[in-house]
C-alpha cells in the first residue's frame, strides 16, 4: 500500500487531532498518564511514517488552550513528556531532515519545555524535509483574533485585508492549508483546531484511540483521501477527477 500511495501522491499537509489517550488507558486499567506516554510514542512514529510517504507538513494537536483546565498533575505530565521526547528525538529529526514549528502561544509554557523547544527549533530551522507543526497552547479562535490584532497594529487599510494577507498573520504563515484532517477516538468535532485553515480540508474520523493509530491506519486515511474528489465549489465535471476514482 505504501508504495502505491507514494505513487498516487500523498496529501501535502496532514493535520491530526490526537484524541483518546485517556480512554485507551482506561480500557487497560492504566492511568491517564500511561495513555499520554503511549500517545506520544504514536506521534513520534507518525512523523517518520509521514516523512516516508512524502507528506510535507504534519500538524499535531498537542495541547489546546482548553486543556489547561485538566488536573494539574496531568498537565505537568504532558509537558514533562514533551520535553523528554523532543530531547530524545532531536537526532532522529536531524537524520530525517525534519523541521520543527510551533503553532500557539508557547511563551506561556513551563520554562523547561520552552528551553527544549528553543533548542529543537534552532537545530532544525534549516532542515528542508517534513515540517512538523506542534500545536501547543493553541486555540483556533485565539489565532484568528491574534491575526486581526497584528493587522491592526501593522496599520493596514481595510481594503488590504485580503485572505492571503490575513493568512500571513496566522501561526501557519507560509504553509499550505491542511489537505486532510484526521481525528481519532470517535469524536466528530474540531475542538477549536485550525478554524481558518480547515475551510476546504477533507476529514477522516476513526474510532481507534490515538495510541493505536499506526501506519496501516495512516494508509487507510490517505487512501480514503485519495479516493475523494475535491471540488472547491465546482461541479464534479469541472473538477479534476480523484486519482483513485478512475478505475485504477
Ligand atoms: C488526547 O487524549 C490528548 C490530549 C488532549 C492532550 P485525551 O487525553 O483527550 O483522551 P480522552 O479523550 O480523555 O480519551
Ligand atoms: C483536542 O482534544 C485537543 C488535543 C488533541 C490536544 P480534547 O480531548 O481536548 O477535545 P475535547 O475537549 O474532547 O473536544
Ligand atoms: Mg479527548
Amino acid at each position: 500500500m505504501t508504495s502505491e500511495l507514494r505513487h498516487a501522491g500523498a496529501p501535502a499537509h496532514i493535520a491530526i487531532i490526537m484524541d483518546g489517550n485517556g480512554r485507551w488507558a482506561q480500557g487497560r486499567g492504566l492511568s491517564r498518564s500511561h495513555g499520554h506516554t503511549a500517545g506520544a510514542e504514536a506521534a513520534i512514529r507518525m512523523v517518520t511514517a509521514c516523512a516516508h510517504r512524502g507528506v510535507r507538513h504534519l500538524t499535531l494537536y498537542t495541547f489546546s488552550t482548553e486543556n489547561w483546565s485538566r488536573p494539574k498533575e496531568e498537565v505537568g505530565h504532558l509537558f514533562d513528556l514533551l520535553a523528554r521526547l523532543l530531547t530524545r528525538e532531536l537526532p532522529v529529526f536531524l537524520a530525517n531532515n525534519v523541521r520543527l514549528r510551533i503553532l500557539g502561544e508557547w511563551s506561556e509554557l513551563p520554562f523547561a519545555s520552552r528551553q527544549v523547544l528553543k533548542l529543537v527549533l534552532a537545530k532544525t530551522a534549516h532542515n528542508t524535509g517534513l515540517t512538523l507543526n506542534l500545536a501547543l497552547n493553541y486555540s483556533g479562535r485565539g489565532e484568528i483574533l491574534r491575526a486581526c490584532r497584528r493587522l491592526i497594529e501593522a496599520g493596514l487599510a481595510s481594503d488590504d485585508v485580503t485572505e492571503d494577507r490575513f493568512a500571513q498573520e496566522l501561526y501557519t504563515a507560509g504553509q499550505p492549508d491542511p489537505d486532510l484532517i484526521i481525528r481519532t477516538s470517535g469524536e466528530l468535532r474540531l475542538s477549536n483546531y485550525l478554524l481558518f485553515q480547515a475551510a476546504y480540508s477533507e476529514f477522516y474520523f476513526t474510532d481507534k484511540h490515538w495510541p493505536d493509530f499506526d501506519e496501516a491506519e495512516l494508509d487507510a486515511a490517505i487512501a480514503s483521501y485519495l479516493a475523494r474528489q475535491r471540488r472547491f465549489g465546482r461541479t464534479g465535471e469541472q473538477a479534476e477527477p480523484a486519482p483513485l476514482a478512475q478505475g485504477d
